[in-house]
């Protein structure tokens, strides 16, 4: 055993030292939003991909802890185990197994997920997926077609089982690695907030093997990936600070002893994980109960995840401080919309659960990683972006470089217009590397006069992000139809 180890490692050692990125393949974007999904006529938010033969769309939640991928089985709902609300509308898609040609059980596959607590129960099996992405608004969807890739069938569980699992050993990286598709294990996201518990507009996206330059703004900020959390992206927090705008002087740090004198000491900065499993954000107790102090804040679970709720309205803003300097701001509409529910966790006195920096503070911050270098970047994200420029990013080259919004005339003189109409059609998923764009605009441009184009986008502007064209439904699953339709078996880790 101790001998094959050793083999394993210098292997894996004379693999690292040999390889060489192809620098020069493209990304894959994939948008996150609402849209159709296989099994239910209930549009669902997350990324767009499908799975089996023939595919079946879904919509994926990306996770920076899971790493494989999982789709809910079509009995999901049905199981008397499962306990996810308004489940057969909340799961972002179903996958039956039984009809795609291409799928395999995996019999005694060990799962990657061991850290996976109390959230759902599935089987394994192989099959392809199909990440889609959208160029241009009146063309489809084009697809990259990811094949024989391990999976999860999710059966039984507590939250909506959907999930892209880009965690440390995501099984999708590494396959569309393996299979030549993305330049290396890089990765990019922005969350976005187009979904109910943050009851926002903006959409999200995903890049494969690079990022969009055209979604972030500002100083770039570089962190170590870290090796022994469920989450490999934690950062340290240093200060948090609530900015009351209606009051001079508004600022207060919630880690200043002369503000809150009941604290025994001064907090110490702390880590928290990036993730995008929960919502609201998980605090150190003491910081958890200053703010409580400082905003009359009160337990709630209205959304079902311990999110503390103001007792009146505040307009004010929350900072927080990372210990870089990189400050994240998370708004008023963000901290107490209409229904004065906060987006921080209560807290236990005595919980050793990590703390969290979740979705709600990845709604402000495009989150960048390099797998390969252990590495991550942030940087303020743009939200209403109208200019989607995916790049390729070779890992170990360094910080993702945000793309230079140029002159519109500088465009015209170079001959890019219809790059332009991309630019400004935004949302629509647009764009893909300049590459592409050039492309793109010089197969257009033989079709349709430049005027018409920028006619067009000015409508398509307004419309933002198209929605799929709804496939054919198979309706909601029903009962059962017999005790299982599952053919193997689940197997624990
Ligand atoms: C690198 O990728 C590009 C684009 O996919 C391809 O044309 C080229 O042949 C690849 N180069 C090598 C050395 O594999
Ligand atoms: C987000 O996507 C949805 C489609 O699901 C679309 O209706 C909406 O306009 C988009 N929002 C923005 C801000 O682009
Ligand atoms: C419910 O899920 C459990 C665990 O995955 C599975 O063993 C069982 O067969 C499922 N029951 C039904 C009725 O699907
Ligand atoms: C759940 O289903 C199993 C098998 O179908 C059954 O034995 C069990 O009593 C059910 N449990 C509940 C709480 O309905
Ligand atoms: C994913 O794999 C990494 C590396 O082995 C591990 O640390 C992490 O806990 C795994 N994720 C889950 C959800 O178990
Ligand atoms: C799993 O969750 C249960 C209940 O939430 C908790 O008691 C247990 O300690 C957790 N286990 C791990 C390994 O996190
Ligand atoms: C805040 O609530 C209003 C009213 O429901 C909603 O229209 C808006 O999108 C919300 N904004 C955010 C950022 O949550
Ligand atoms: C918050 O802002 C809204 C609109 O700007 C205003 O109507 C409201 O009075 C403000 N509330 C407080 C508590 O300042
Ligand atoms: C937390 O632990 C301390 C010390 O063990 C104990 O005194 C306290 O009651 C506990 N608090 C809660 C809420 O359980
Ligand atoms: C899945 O989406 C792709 C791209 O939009 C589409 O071509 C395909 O028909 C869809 N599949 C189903 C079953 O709707």
């Amino acid at each position: 055993m101790a001998s094959l180890l050793f083999y394993m490692s210098a292997t894996v050692l004379f693999a690292q030292s040999t390889v060489a990125f192809n620098c020069s393949i493209n990304p894959i974007y994939v948008d996150i939003h609402k849209r159709a999904v296989h099994g239910t006529d209930i549009f669902q938010y997350g990324s767009f991909i499908g799975v089996g033969t023939p595919a079946q769309n879904q919509s994926l939640w990306p996770s920076l802890s899971q790493n494989i991928t999982s789709f809910a089985s079509l009995s999901y709902c049905t199981n008397n185990s499962t306990t996810l609300k308004e489940c057969t509308k909340s799961t972002g898609g179903f996958f039956d197994a039984s009809t795609s040609d291409t799928f395999r059980e995996l019999e005694d596959f060990n799962t990657l997920d061991n850290d996976r607590n109390g959230t759902f129960d599935g089987a394994y099996g192989r099959d392809n997926m199909h990440l889609y992405t959208h160029y241009f608004e009146t063309d489809g969807a084009s697809e990259t077609r990811l094949t024989d890739v391990t999976i999860e069938i999710a059966q039984k569980g507590d939250i909506a089982p959907s999930i892209v699992g880009i965690g440390r050993e995501s099984t999708v990286l590494d396959a569309l690695y393996a299979q030549g598709l993305i330049t290396g294990k890089t990765y990019a996201l922005y969350i976005g907030h187009g979904f109910d518990r943050a009851k926002g507009a903006v959409n999200g996206s995903n890049v494969f093997g690079g990022y969009d330059s055209g979604r972030f703004t500002g100083e770039v900020h570089k962190y170590p990936m870290s090796p022994d959390t469920k989450n490999p992206m934690t950062v340290r927090v240093k200060d948090i600070i609530i900015n009351d705008a209606a009051v001079p002087n508004g600022e207060v740090s919630l880690f200043d002893q002369a503000a809150f004198p009941d604290m025994k000491s001064t907090p110490t900065p702390f880590q928290a994980e990036i993730t995008t499993d929960q919502y609201p954000l998980a605090l150190p107790y003491q910081i958890t109960q200053n703010f409580i102090k400082h905003l009359d804040a009160q337990k709630d679970n209205y959304w079902g995840d311990n999110s503390l709720k103001l007792k009146s309205q505040f307009n004010g803003s929350l900072s927080i401080v990372l210990d870089d300097g990189f400050t994240v701001t998370l708004p008023s509409e963000v901290l107490s919309n209409w229904s004065n529910i906060t987006p921080i966790q209560d807290r236990d006195e005595n919980s050793t659960s990590p703390n969290y920096l979740s979705t709600a503070f990845l709604g402000q911050i495009y989150l960048m990683a390099d797998y390969e270098d252990h590495s991550f970047y942030l940087a303020e994200a743009v939200q209403k972006n109208n200019m989607v420029m995916p790049v390729s990013w070779c890992p170990k080259t360094g910080a993702p470089q945000a793309y230079q919004r140029p002159q519109q005339n500088a465009w015209i003189k170079q001959g890019l217009i219809g790059a332009v109409v991309g630019g400004i059609l935004g949302g629509i998923g647009i764009s893909v590397c300049a590459y592409c764009f050039i492309v793109a605009y010089l197969r257009k441009r033989e079709e349709k006069k430049i005027e018409k184009d920028l006619e067009r986008s000015k409508a398509a502007k307004i419309e933002q992000m198209e929605i799929e064209e709804a496939p054919e439904f198979e309706g909601p699953p029903k009962t059962p139809k017999t005790a299982t339709p599952f053919f193997w078996k689940k197997r624990r880790s």
